[in-house]
């Protein structure tokens, strides 16, 4: 099955570049820009990776993502993203980028996006892999600054593909972005957010991020199980749900694998993501052994998987069509 599943060409919905940051290019950027880490080794700082939710997984995440201050970086960060994404066939990757993270301590949007930019373009060319990038929104920050930033992205529009919401979901419904939503709808931006697992009023967020934003994706999502209307609404707009295994069991009480295997029975267009991967330990190929080691999964059953996320990516029907192709001739 380790085999079947590192051949098996594989798409990325959910995962965060800024969370793809390992230990090692850390400490490189650091030396680059003269900033003195806190940890001597790696290893002290992978031990110093220790959260059991996702308030104490920002802290370390915010924290990490310090080093990065140049065009040189973003495009190093992603590259090196897109080089393992490469090793474990990943052919196409919709990347999300947090310019917030990076603007609110002095590092210029278009820093981020134009070193993130040409690490696409060189990954196209260089490893065959295709991704294309989602501005995230920190949903912890005011709706002004994301409106502010929306506006600011608007020169690079052709560079992004649609917008996502992030970061700390407690008391941040996505009601508060219902403004900036329906002007990045009309700027032609697609529209997802995540619906983190088991978090104060669940249901309710993820019913306002469908009848209230009309959002094309839902990030996670697994919670829709606990009301058959949300289940119901899922279906009847053909939602796909962006799960991260590994990263559900570090941030709540398990994988959330029998979910998973749930929403598959239901036709529910769910994926296998890895969400932060230097973080959780696991790039999209580990998330699917893990789950199928929990769910005993058929060869049939991950290839699914990876059919439901061709079809729900940002792609035209064309490369939608190509990329399912490979799967079933991977298959077969
Ligand atoms: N930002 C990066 N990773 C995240 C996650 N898992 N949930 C919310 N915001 C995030
Ligand atoms: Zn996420």
């Amino acid at each position: 099955m380790k085999d079947f599943i590192a051949g098996l060409p594989k798409c990325e919905l959910h995962l965060h570049i800024e969370g793809t940051l390992e230990p090692e290019l850390k400490f490189d950027l650091a030396r680059r820009n003269g900033i003195a880490l806190p940890y001597t080794s790696v290893e002290e700082m992978r031990a110093a990776y220790s959260f059991d939710d996702l308030p104490s997984f920002l802290t370390v995440y915010y924290e990490g993502m310090q080093v990065l201050r140049t065009e040189p970086d973003f495009y190093d960060l992603a590259m090196a993203y897109l080089r393992k994404a490469a090793e474990q066939n990943v052919r196409y990757a919709e990347i999300f980028f947090d310019p917030q993270a990076h603007t609110s301590r002095g590092v210029p949007f278009d820093v981020v996006i134009r070193g993130l930019r040409r690490a696409l373009i060189d990954a196209d060319r260089q490893l065959g892999v295709r991704a294309q990038l989602i501005m995230c929104f920190l949903r912890d920050f005011q709706a002004e600054y994301a409106m502010a930033t929306l506006l600011e992205s608007l020169p690079y529009k052709e560079w992004i593909v649609g917008i996502g919401l992030d970061s700390d979901e407690k008391g941040n419904p996505p009601a508060k972005f219902a403004a900036v939503y329906e002007r990045a709808r009309q700027e032609g931006y697609l529209l997802t957010m995540h619906c983190d697992v088991d978090q104060d009023n669940s249901i309710e967020h993820i019913r306002q991020a469908i009848e209230e934003i009309g959002v094309d994706r839902i990030d996670h999502g697994v919670n829709i199980l606990e009301d058959q209307r949300l289940v119901d609404l899922v279906l009847a707009r053909g939602i796909g749900l962006t799960c991260c295994p590994i990263s559900n069991g570090y941030v709540t009480d398990s994988m959330k694998a029998e979910g998973i295997r749930k929403l598959m029975e239901l036709g529910v267009r769910v994926t296998v993501n890895s969400d932060d991967p230097a973080y959780f330990n696991g790039y999209v190929g580990e998330n699917l052994v893990a789950l199928q080691e929990e769910l005993q999964l058929t060869r049939e059953e991950l290839a699914r998987l990876e059919r439901n996320a061709f079809e729900i990516t940002w792609l035209p029907r064309h490369l939608k069509d190509a990329y399912l192709a490979e799967v079933d001739a991977y298959l077969a």
